[in-house]
C-alpha cells in the first residue's frame, strides 16, 4: 500500500495538503477526482518523488520504478514519435528485443505510420499518445496518468481505454489515474477518491467500482460533481 501519512504541503504559503491521509493500494487502479486546482496533480508528483512533503511522509515508494503521463504531453523536441519511446527503453532491453517492444506500443496507440514525425509536426491528441505508449512501454511498477485521454476523440478514447485494460491484465501495477471524466473514471478504476477544497479534502471514497453493476456508482458522481 502507498500511504500519504499526515502530508502537509504548501505553495507560496498557500495550504494545498494539510495533515492529509490516503492510502492507493497496491497493483491496483485509484483515481482522483475533484475540481480544477484542488490539488490532484500535487498528490501524483508527490507520490512520484518529484516533490516532498513539508510534514508527513509518503510510505510504499521506497522500491517504486515510475513511468508518468504528464497532464502536459512531455515531449524531447529533438526525438521523433519512434525515438521518444526508444530512449526510455536503452538500458532495459537489448536493441533487436526493444524494436520489438517499440512498434508494439506504437501500434497500440494507432502511430505505427508516423514513427518518424517529430513532435511539432503532432497534433496533441497524436502528441498525447507517444506518452501514453512511451509511459507503458516501460517496465515501471507504479504508473501515474495525469488526465491522460484528454484531447481524443470517441472513438480513439474507447480504443486507448481497452488497450490500457488490457495492459493492465498483463502486468497488474499500481496506477494512480487522475480523470475529470465519469465514465473514464468508472471503466478503468478499482477505487475512486473525489477530492475537495481546499486544503484538499476526501469527499468520497468509492471502492469495488471496476466489474459491477454501475449505474449507482454513475448517479452518486454525478450528484457529487453538481455540487
Ligand atoms: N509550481 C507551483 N507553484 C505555485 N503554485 C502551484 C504550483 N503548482 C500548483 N500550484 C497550486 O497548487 C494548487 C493545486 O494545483 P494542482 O496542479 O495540484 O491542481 P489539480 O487538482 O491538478 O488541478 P487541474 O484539475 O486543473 O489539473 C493550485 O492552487 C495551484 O495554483
Ligand atoms: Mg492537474
Amino acid at each position: 500500500m502507498i500511504e500519504f501519512q499526515n502530508v502537509s504541503f504548501q505553495y507560496n504559503d498557500l495550504d494545498i495538503l494539510k495533515n492529509f491521509h490516503i492510502t492507493f493500494r497496491r497493483n491496483q487502479i485509484s483515481c482522483l477526482m475533484g475540481p480544477s486546482g484542488v490539488g490532484k496533480t500535487t498528490i501524483a508528483n508527490m507520490m512520484a518523488k518529484l516533490i516532498f512533503p513539508q510534514k508527513g511522509q509518503v510510505t510504499g515508494i521506497e522500491n517504486a520504478v515510475y513511468s508518468y503521463v504528464f497532464q502536459e504531453p512531455r515531449l524531447l523536441p529533438w526525438y521523433s514519435v519512434y525515438e521518444s519511446i526508444d530512449f526510455v527503453l536503452k538500458d532495459v532491453y537489448p536493441i533487436q528485443e526493444r524494436k520489438k517492444v517499440v512498434l508494439k506500443y506504437l501500434e497500440m496507440v494507432g502511430l505505427e505510420s508516423f514513427r518518424d514525425y517529430e513532435p511539432e509536426q503532432l497534433s496533441g491528441g497524436m502528441a498525447q499518445r507517444v506518452s501514453l505508449a512511451r509511459a507503458f512501454a516501460y517496465p515501471s511498477n507504479v504508473l501515474i496518468m495525469d488526465e491522460p485521454f484528454k484531447g481524443l476523440d470517441m472513438k480513439l478514447k474507447q480504443e486507448m481505454l481497452s488497450s490500457f485494460q488490457r495492459l493492465w491484465t498483463e502486468s497488474k501495477r499500481t496506477v494512480l489515474f487522475i480523470t475529470h471524466d465519469i465514465e473514464e473514471a468508472i471503466s478503468l478504476s478499482h477505487e475512486i477518491y473525489v477530492l475537495k477544497n481546499s486544503p484538499v479534502e476526501i469527499l468520497e471514497n468509492i471502492v469495488g467500482v471496476q466489474g459491477k453493476d454501475n449505474h449507482l456508482i454513475r448517479n452518486k458522481l454525478q450528484n457529487i460533481h453538481l455540487l
